[in-house]
Order: C-alpha cells, then sequence, then structure tokens
C-alpha cells in the first residue's frame, strides 16, 4: 500500500505539477482559438504582469485538471481567458453586465470590478468565438464561485488564488496542499481567506460567494482530512 505524502512533500508535489504543466501549452488549443491570438489581445489589453499571472493561472489550471483527471484543454483555455475583463472600466463592466441582462447586486454597483469575471466570459464568447459551456462557466466562476459548479469550476478558481505568483504564506501553501485532496475543500479554504481578509479590510462580501462558501463546506464536511486552520480575524 503507498504510503501517503506529508504535508511538505505534498506542497513540493504540487510545484512540480505546475511545473511540469509547462510543456505543450499551445497544444491544449485548436485552430479555431489559437493561443497566440489569446496572448496578441491579452498583450494590448492587460499590464506585464497581470499577463504572467494570467500565463501562470493556464498553468496551474493545467496542473490540477490533470491531477484530478478533468478536461485539461478546457482548463488550460479557461485559465488563459478568465482575466480578459480584468482593466475594463468600471462603466464598461456595468454597461456590458446591464446589457447582458445579468441580475446585479447591490454588490456589484458598489464594486463593478467584481464583474470583471462575467464579463470575461461574455468577452471569451464574443470576441473569440468561445462557445464552450463548461469554459465560459469556469471563466465566469473564477471569483466568486457559483453553488453547484462544476471540477473544471473550482480548477479554474482555485488556480487563481494558488498559482504560484500569489506568495507562500503558511495559509496559501496548505490550501496547495488540500487542492491535490480534494477540490471543496480547498475551494471553502480559499472563501474562508477571502472572507478574513474583507472582513479586516472592512470591505463588502459578495452574496454569491457565500453561497459559494456554504456550498463547499456541505460538500467537505464529509472529508476524512482536518479542518482548516482557525483564522486570525
Ligand atoms: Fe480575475
Ligand atoms: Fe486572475
Amino acid at each position: 500500500m503507498p504510503k501517503s505524502l506529508t504535508h511538505s512533500q505534498q506542497i513540493t508535489k504540487f510545484y512540480t505539477l505546475v511545473e511540469q504543466a509547462s510543456c505543450r501549452l499551445a497544444n491544449h488549443f485548436t485552430p479555431e482559438l489559437p493561443r497566440e491570438r489569446v496572448l496578441s489581445w491579452l498583450s494590448q489589453n492587460v499590464p506585464k504582469p497581470r499577463l504572467q499571472h494570467i500565463l501562470r493561472v493556464e498553468q496551474t489550471a493545467i496542473a490540477l485538471a490533470q491531477h484530478h483527471q478533468l478536461a485539461v484543454d478546457k482548463a488550460a483555455q479557461a485559465g488563459l481567458l478568465h482575466d480578459l475583463a480584468k482593466y475594463f472600466e468600471p462603466e464598461r463592466l456595468l454597461a456590458m453586465a446591464k446589457a447582458e441582462g445579468l441580475a446585479l447586486t447591490e454588490v456589484d454597483l458598489a464594486d463593478p470590478h467584481l464583474l470583471h469575471a462575467d464579463v470575461s466570459a461574455i468577452v471569451a464568447r464574443d470576441e473569440f468565438a468561445v462557445s464552450d459551456p463548461e469554459i465560459l462557466a469556469a471563466v465566469r466562476n473564477h471569483t466568486l464561485g457559483q453553488p453547484g459548479m462544476s471540477q473544471l469550476c473550482c480548477v479554474v478558481f482555485l488556480a487563481d488564488s494558488l498559482e504560484p505568483g500569489r506568495g507562500t504564506s503558511p495559509e496559501l501553501e496548505d490550501i496547495r496542499q488540500a487542492c491535490l485532496d480534494n477540490l471543496y475543500q480547498a475551494v471553502l479554504q480559499v472563501c474562508d481567506r477571502t472572507f478574513a481578509h474583507l472582513i479586516n479590510h472592512h470591505r463588502l462580501i459578495h452574496p454569491r460567494m457565500v453561497l459559494t462558501r456554504n456550498w463547499a463546506l456541505q460538500l467537505s464536511s464529509d472529508l476524512t482530512t482536518p479542518p482548516p486552520k482557525k483564522l486570525n480575524l
């Protein structure tokens, strides 16, 4: 029977999987959606540091999808497309969300930047003719999640928070370890970490993320892994 990995071995495994995912990145794209075309668009619409983040999210999403035996091509594409609208002005985000008929909450109106995930999915569809509902959902849910979201959505949601450029705090490393064992447990931990940050900075919490957190908690409640460490609020 194989020996289970220690905490630090599991974290090392996370970084190894992400590193290995750098091979043949372009192979996950199609003639209809060439990776180069998306990169060219991004280079005109997002600053360089953000582009580096996007590339690391793509790579991390590939690694997690491979590890959990999910659709790697879809994870790669959603990873590369996830922040298309990151630098759109608040007025543009609101206008596009309204034109799409999205139901806006008071939190969206107070902080339209939160709409960049939904709007990135609109841009993916309209600018790059992406029609795959799983890819579009993974882009749409990368910031706030969504109760009942697919494992592919969980992978992109987690890749956005856990890509290696996000830092190496013990909390983040704990989540990197958790995401290899159970995606839902890791989603729960990301939500809890985000809430702690928002509460500490006296900021609004989006109701959709509360729903995502409750959903992830229920799915992860029968895990054999211990609950995450208590957060300092
Ligand atoms: Fe984002
Ligand atoms: Fe991102």
